[in-house]
């Protein structure tokens, strides 16, 4: 029995085995750090096991297992539980170094092979854009980085797939995203997302396309009163919003914001008013133009004489007016008490009236 169990020791040893029926094809994926179970297809039915070795790349040994004690190398010793209801092995802490071939040999004609594949976890994902400042036209490229081993990786615009164009490229690695003359339309949130069997992280990155200013439009009344008011309201689009400036007849007039306003009209306020949108980004600028006319009003488009002619009217009315006073005071004063109101009295101004409304009537 010994005999044969050192022969079995030596045969799994020289040819790892050709018996690759116990473990599941695999290979298996596991992260550094994390752990791997490597579970025979054997139930505890099919044993008690007499002798069990498991050894990384064939000739690394991890455990020998004979009638219930175990002989464990020193790098394994704290790494491995051993499950001899089924020969499984669970290994931990794992490295890098622990990727290869994991055999197991079941005395006397069991066994198996497996590969264990270690992946670094998928870390430190980033989107960097070639420029800060990004404007309609230019070239930009996005690159996403990451660490950890074997990154694959995809790329979203609003949640949506990219529409790749002779315009919009991918390197073949899918690193590098190329805008080479990038439009407006291409504004949005940019998601790569890198992964590997063992884990995935993504990056955002929004790209905003500075623009314009363009289709600068004023919109307003061409024509209206004195004292009307004023009201002119200049749009463009541009990104970032444009700042404007306000002219009339080519002089520059208060008014930095998109809205022009005056309450009270002037008819010196007519002219042509000119709105400047300027894209601080882009440095570019854009100018519309508007005609707008005040209209005098009749009552109040007067001038010098007819100053003098309402000023002179107005003494004479404060002259009547106090005369007429005085005499009211005066009579007032003389007829005391005054007599109760009566209806006839009422009638009779009515009476009086009437004939002067007949008159103009004919
Ligand atoms: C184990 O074998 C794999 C190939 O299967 C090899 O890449 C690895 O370096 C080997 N590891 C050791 C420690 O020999
Ligand atoms: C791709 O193009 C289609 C059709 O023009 C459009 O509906 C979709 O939004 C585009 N996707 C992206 C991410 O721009
Ligand atoms: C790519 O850009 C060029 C120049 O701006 C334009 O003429 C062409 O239509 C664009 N192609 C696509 C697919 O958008
Ligand atoms: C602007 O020009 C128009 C036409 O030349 C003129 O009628 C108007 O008085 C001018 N307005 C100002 C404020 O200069």
């Amino acid at each position: 029995m010994e005999a044969a169990f050192y022969l079995f020791l030596l045969g799994a040893f020289m040819c790892s085995t050709e018996a690759a029926g116990i473990l599941p094809d695999g290979p298996l994926n596991a992260p550094v750090g994390g752990s791997v179970m490597f579970t025979t297809f054997l139930t505890e039915a099919d044993g008690p096991f007499d002798a069990v070795t498991w050894n990384f790349n064939a000739t690394i040994l991890i455990i020998s297992y004979q009638s219930g004690s175990s002989l464990i190398p020193p790098a394994y010793q704290d790494r491995i539980t051993f499950f001899p209801s089924t020969a499984s092995l669970e290994l931990k802490d794992l490295t890098l170094d622990d990727g290869g071939e994991y055999s197991v040999n079941v005395f006397p004609d069991r066994g198996g092979i497996i590969k264990l594949d270690i992946y670094e976890k998928i870390s430190r994902v980033s989107i960097k854009s070639s420029t800060e400042q990004i404007t309609e036209g230019s070239s930009v490229t996005l690159t996403c980085e990451a660490s950890g081993s074997s990154p694959s990786r995809t790329w979203k615009k609003d949640g949506s797939d990219l529409n790749l164009s002779e315009n919009v490229t991918l390197s073949e690695d899918n690193t590098v995203l190329t805008f080479k003359a990038v439009k407006k339309e291409n504004s949005g949130e940019y998601v790569c997302l890198v992964s590997n069997p063992v884990s995935s992280s993504e990056a955002k990155f929004t790209i905003v396309v500075n623009y314009g200013p363009a289709n600068v439009q004023i919109e307003g009344k061409d024509l209206i009163n004195e004292n009307d008011q004023i009201k002119l309201i200049c749009s463009a689009e541009s990104t970032p919003s444009a700042t404007f400036t306000w002219r009339l007849n080519g002089s520059e007039i208060i008014g930095s914001s998109a809205e022009f306003l005056k309450e009270k009209a002037q008819s010196s306020d007519s002219g042509t008013y000119t709105c400047e949108a300027k894209n601080t980004v882009t440095e570019k600028q854009s100018t519309a133009e508007h005609e707008l006319h005040v209209r005098a009003d009749i009552t109040s488009g007067c001038y010098a004489g007819c100053i003098a002619g309402i000023v002179v009217g107005c003494l004479v009315v404060v002259a009547a007016a106090s005369a007429g006073g005085f005499f009211v005071y005066k009579k007032l004063h003389k007829r005391k008490p005054d007599p109760p109101p009566q209806t006839a009295e009422v009638n009779h101004i009515y009476e009086e009236i009437s004939p002067v409304y007949q008159n103009v009537g004919k």
